[in-house]
Order: C-alpha cells, then structure tokens, then sequence
C-alpha cells in the first residue's frame, strides 16, 4: 500500500493510465474533508468558502463531535444560510468538553433532486452513523435504492448520493473489524458511474476514507492532520504538500498520514507534488472580485506561463509522452476547446499555420466527435481547458485517442483529467482563477498556444532556432505590453462602461486576429452583464448583420495595426464608416498613434504596438474591463454570473 504523510512522501510518480472505461462526467460539487487537531466544523466551511468559485446551489457539512456523534448540518442556498444554522464554536459535543475534528463538508450543484436542505449532502444511513460526500451521478442508484427499500431501508432524500451511506453502514456492521476502508471497498466495486465519495463513521472516528472515480480528489498532508478536497484551494491555508489521487482510488486518512490502494485494495501510485502559490493569490487582493485582481494578474500569468519553455535553444513542453518522429509525423492539427478557451483555440490557427505551414481547423468540442472527423496517427489534437475538467473536451479527448490520434493539452489545472489523459501537456501557469469567467487564463492560453506553435516549427525544420528564439523574446516582451494597457485603459474602460451601461445590445467588429478578439468581447459581455452581445467578422457585417445597426447602438471595433497590414486597416475603416453611416456609436480599440482612426472614433482605446499576433492580447484587456465594469454599474456580481460554473463537467 502506498503510506503518504508528513515527510513521509510517497517515493511513487507518474501519471496513471487512462482509465478503461469511458464514465459519464458530471457536475462539479465541491468536496473537503478533514481529521486532525483543529475544530473540524472550521476547517470544513473556510474550505467551503473557497471552493465556492465551482459554482453550487446548497451546502453541509458533517463532524464527529466530541461524544462520537456525528452532527450533520445543511442548508439550501449559499454557504452564509449554513453558517447561520451552525452552531457557534463548532460541533464540540456540548458538555464534552472534546471538539470534533474529524469531518466533510460539500458543496451541491443538484442533479437528482431539486436543491432543498434535505438533499444537501452530506447524507447519512438511517442510524446516523456513517456520513458520506459525493459528486458524480451514480447511475445504478435506482437499482441500489429498490435493494435498501426492500430490505426495509427508508430513504431521507431524493439523492443518487443517499444509498452510498446505508450501503456503507450495512457493509461495516456486517464486519465491523474489517474497518470502514473494507466497507467502503466493498461499497465502490457496487457503482456504477463517476463517483468521488468520502465518508466518516461514528465508531470509527479518527479516520475518512474518500474513493476517486472521475471527479477529482486530492489530498493535503499536514502535521498532525490530512485533508482531502475536490481542489487544493480548499485546504491551502493549512498545507502547501498535496497528493493527487489517480483514478479509481481509495484513500483512507488519519492524523498520521493516508494510505493509498485501488479498487481492489492493492498498493496505488500517487503523484505528490508542492502547490507553488499561496493563499494571497487566491483571495481578492484589494479588488471588490476576484475577475478585477484576475485581470491585473495578466503580466505574471503571461510571464509564469513562458517561463523555462526555451532550453538551449529549444522549445520544452512540461509533460511529453511522444517521440520527436511521432510529432514530426504529424501532418494536420485539430483544437478542440470550449467557450473562452475556443477563442484562444483561433488563435492557435493564425499561429500554427503561419509558422508551421501545416493545416489547422478549430472546433468546439462539443461538436468534433459527433460529425466523425477524420483523425489518424498523423493528427494532432490540441485540447485547451483552463479547467482540465471540461466534459465536453475530455470526450474531444477520449475520442480523438480512440481513433490513435495524439493529443497535447493546454490546461491550468495540474494534474487534471484532460492532461492525465494526453501525450503532451503545457500548463499555463496563470495561478488559480476564482471569477467565473476566464481572463487570465485566455492571455495565457494564447500565449501558451503560440508557444505549441513554436514547438511545432521547430519540430518541422520550418523555423530555425534563432527565429525561434526571436519569437520567443517577442512572447516575453508581450508581458510588458499587457502591463501597459492595465496602466492606461483600466479607467478609460470604466468609464466607458458607466456610460453604455443602459444600452439594450453590443456589437464586436474584427478581423484577422481580431476576430476572436471581438468574439472573446461579445462573450465576456455577454456572460457578465446579461447584455445580447454579438462578435462578427467585420467582412461578414454586410452578409446579415448591419440590419442590427441601429441609432446609438454600440460598436465595438479592434482594429488592426495600421503598418503591419494595411489592407485590412483599410477595409475596417470602411466597415467603421457603413456602421456610422447607419447610427452607430463606435467604440474603436486602435494602437496607440493611429491617427487615421481618430476621426471615425467616438470613444478610442489606444494599446501598445506589438506584432500582428500579440495584438490580441494586448486587445482583449480593455474588453474584459469594459464587460466587468458595465456588470458592476448593472449591479451584478461579478465573480459568479448567473447560471454558470467554473467547471463545466456535464455535456
Ligand atoms: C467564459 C468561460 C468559459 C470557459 C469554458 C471552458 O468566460 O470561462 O467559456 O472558457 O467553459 O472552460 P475550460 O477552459 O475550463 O475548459
């Protein structure tokens, strides 16, 4: 068995395999449980509040108190209605004089049952001894559920989640030397579906044992005390040291440390590693949200993102599991990605094929795999998830390895499902991204996508490896460019959005590399100030769209570098012209010292001159600002938009 504790690191690594069978993801709950020697019930919801960013619509938690009891408290709604029904000083087992310090919390987002108090986790068997925490679907449930009942079992919810518990009490009564890791053992090996569970008995109080199925689970090794969590966040003010948990994964933790086996209860590799940021980066910084200090971030994420990508001379990946020949083989690339990331995934194309002369298509994952592309040994996919968790692109993942072709993650989630599951990965080191919608994690998304492209020139022989260099050295001097913008727009914007914050609609103009930029506008806009936002091609504005322009209606315009290519200067200013031929108020995001924009310009947003590709990074930033600001003048929270979550684990 694997033994993980306080400096006591397991000696294994790797990446496990891919597991065999393709599960069914599904909403991403937030989970944390704790044994140790602090208040549990503390821990639990500090933990709780920052995996709140996962998006959920009810919360709970569950400590052993002080006289072996466990105390279980839920509450609908957001995680101040559970604190308000705690109780104060923790689960201390009143008159004890013992604390609780063994426990889980939850956060829901409701798949079976509606989001009520009764269906938060965590749930617990009928006699309150065993509690248990889950995300997943747990697909046989119905079958399960029919078994309890017939054995006389009353269920207290409308839950999947519920039978875990009962089947666990059931399992550990029968033998109860066997301990609560057998039960749980023996419980697992009964599901079906994607399952991360943990759970605590009673009789059994010094001890969790948590099972990894999909979801992810990690977990934190501290002095005295484990953590386990869907994400590191949870635990981070207590310990930086953490274990990744494979797939199909049992854990049992105690304040001396966790032993790890499979499924089966054989010894398990794990992947421990350090987390490189701290708690600061993960609170507001000053900002009233978390997206404002996430845009401000961008120079670092850009920066930590290109950081030790050039070894002699040569472009490094972080993980990769193909040979040279296999990458040179390579004669077609595919990016799959979704929403934000698909906008990073065009820009991919321009670089891609520029530098590599090699055919790229783009497509949002939740297209590719149902029209049958066609994909073989000599196609390279590039799957781009901030999250790594993305259903949609993990299957874009699975069935582009069905069919033998390689694929290469861009992801800012260490160790998630997405890069675990491909040949190559580049991390984009944007640090954790709490604001719902993506900032810092699209800039550096682009970047880390022109890094692939680098990779791949010089793969292909058609870049040499000073040009690579040299492209390299523009990547990094990018950083300074972003900062600039943040100095110079950041009130501008605002103001901006204070004034068009009552408009009905925006339209976003682009072209060339400014077209996913006009794209990526329109969505932020979108998402953020539930304002109907559109992005077009500006070429395609004669094609449908102008018959939206109307009176005083916004446009937004990125226009392209006047020297670079002038041609397409030219053709925007004739755009710009038809639309304020018709009404338009245009809003023309232009590089600093284009004067023959000036005119055409209601309200003009210069940004640095940088080359062709780095245009859109520098282009975005005044957009992010404009959408977080016209939300906030709309009065809407900016960090959790309504009806989205962080990580989209359902298709
Ligand atoms: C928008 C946004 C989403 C994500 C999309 C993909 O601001 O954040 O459109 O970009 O859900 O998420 P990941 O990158 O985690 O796969």
């Amino acid at each position: 068995m694997t033994r993980v504790g306080h400096r006591r690191s397991p000696a294994t690594g790797g990446c496990p395999e891919r597991p065999e069978r393709v599960v069914t993801l599904t909403p991403v709950c937030g989970i944390v449980g704790y044994v140790g020697w602090r208040g549990a019930q503390e821990v639990l919801v500090n933990g709780l509040r920052r995996l709140e960013y996962r998006g959920y619509d009810s919360a709970g938690v569950a400590v052993v108190d002080g006289r072996g009891e466990l105390e279980v408290h839920r509450a609908a709604g957001p995680l101040d209605n559970l604190v308000a029904v705690l109780p104060e000083g923790g689960a201390t087992g009143e008159g004890t004089g013992r604390g609780g310090t063994t426990g889980m919390g939850h956060t829901r987002w409701a798949t079976h049952g509606p989001p009520t108090d009764r269906n938060a986790h965590p749930h617990r068997d009928a006699a309150s001894k065993v509690a248990v925490v889950h995300n997943g679907i747990i697909e046989n449930f119905v079958a399960l559920r029919a078994e309890l009942e017939a054995a006389g079992v009353e269920l207290a919810s409308d839950t999947d989640s519920e039978v875990a518990a009962h089947l666990v009490a059931r399992a550990f009564a029968a033998d109860p030397d066997a301990g609560l890791t057998a039960a749980v053992r023996a419980v697992v090996a009964r599901l079906e579906g994607a399952f991360t569970l943990v759970f605590t008995h009673a009789d059994s109080p010094d001890e969790i044992v948590a099972a990894r199925r999909s979801s992810p689970l990690v977990v934190g090794v501290g002095e005295g005390e484990m953590f386990v969590a869907s994400d590191v966040a949870a635990f981070i003010d207590h310990t930086r040291e953490a274990v990744e948990l494979g797939q199909d994964q049992i854990v049992t933790l105690t304040r001396g440390g966790a032993v790890v086996t499979d499924f089966l209860g054989e010894p398990a590799r794990t992947r421990p590693f350090h987390v490189d940021w701290d708690i600061a980066a993960a609170e507001k910084g000053g900002h009233d949200f978390f997206m404002l200090k996430e845009i401000e971030e961008q120079p670092a994420a850009l920066a930590d993102t290109l950081r030790g990508h050039l070894v002699d001379g040569r472009i490094v990946l972080d993980e990769q599991r193909l040979s040279d020949q296999e990458l040179r083989d390579i004669d077609k690339v595919f990016v799959v990605a979704c929403g934000t990331a698909y906008h990073a995934g065009l820009l991919a194309k321009y670089a891609i094929e520029h530098w590599c002369r090699i055919p790229v298509e783009v497509e949002v994952a939740s297209e590719f795999r149902y029209r049958d592309p066609v994909l073989d040994r000599s196609t390279l996919v590039v799957a781009i998830s901030q999250s790594g968790e993305t259903a949609d692109t993990l299957e874009a993942v699975r069935h582009a390895r069905d069919q033998k072709a390689r694929v290469l993650a861009i992801c800012n989630t260490n160790g998630a499902q997405i890069p675990r599951e491909s040949d190559a990965v580049l991390y984009t080191h944007a640090g954790p991204e709490v604001g719902v919608a993506a900032t810092k994690t699209f800039t550096a998304q682009v970047i880390a996508c022109y890094l692939v492209g680098l990779a791949l020139a010089q793969t292909f022989g058609t870049k040499y490896a000073d040009e690579v260099a040299r492209e390299y050295a523009e990547l990094e001097a990018s950083t300074d460019a972003v900062a600039r913008v943040l100095e110079a727009v950041v009130e501008p914007a605002r103001a901006l959005a204070r004034e068009l914050a009552a408009s009905k609609a925006v339209l976003f103009l682009g072209r060339h590399v400014g077209f996913p930029v006009a794209l990526e506008g329109a969505l932020k806009l979108k998402e953020l100030a539930y304002m109907h936002a559109e992005g077009f091609a500006a070429g395609e504005l004669k094609h449908g769209p102008i018959a939206l322009i109307e009176q005083d209606l916004p446009v937004v315009v990125v226009m392209p570098s006047p020297k670079g290519r002038a041609i397409l200067h030219q053709k925007l200013l004739s755009n710009i012209r038809e639309i304020q031929a018709r009404g338009a108020r245009t809003i023309v995001v232009a590089e600093e010292g284009d004067e023959t924009v000036r005119p055409f310009a209601e309200h003009l947003i210069e940004v640095p001159a940088v080359s062709t590709l780095l245009q859109p990074l520098v282009a975005s930033v005044p957009l992010q600002v404009f959408a977080a600001e016209v939300a906030r003048a709309r009065g809407y929270d900016v960090d959790k938009p309504r009806n989205l979550a962080k990580s989209v684990t359902v298709e």
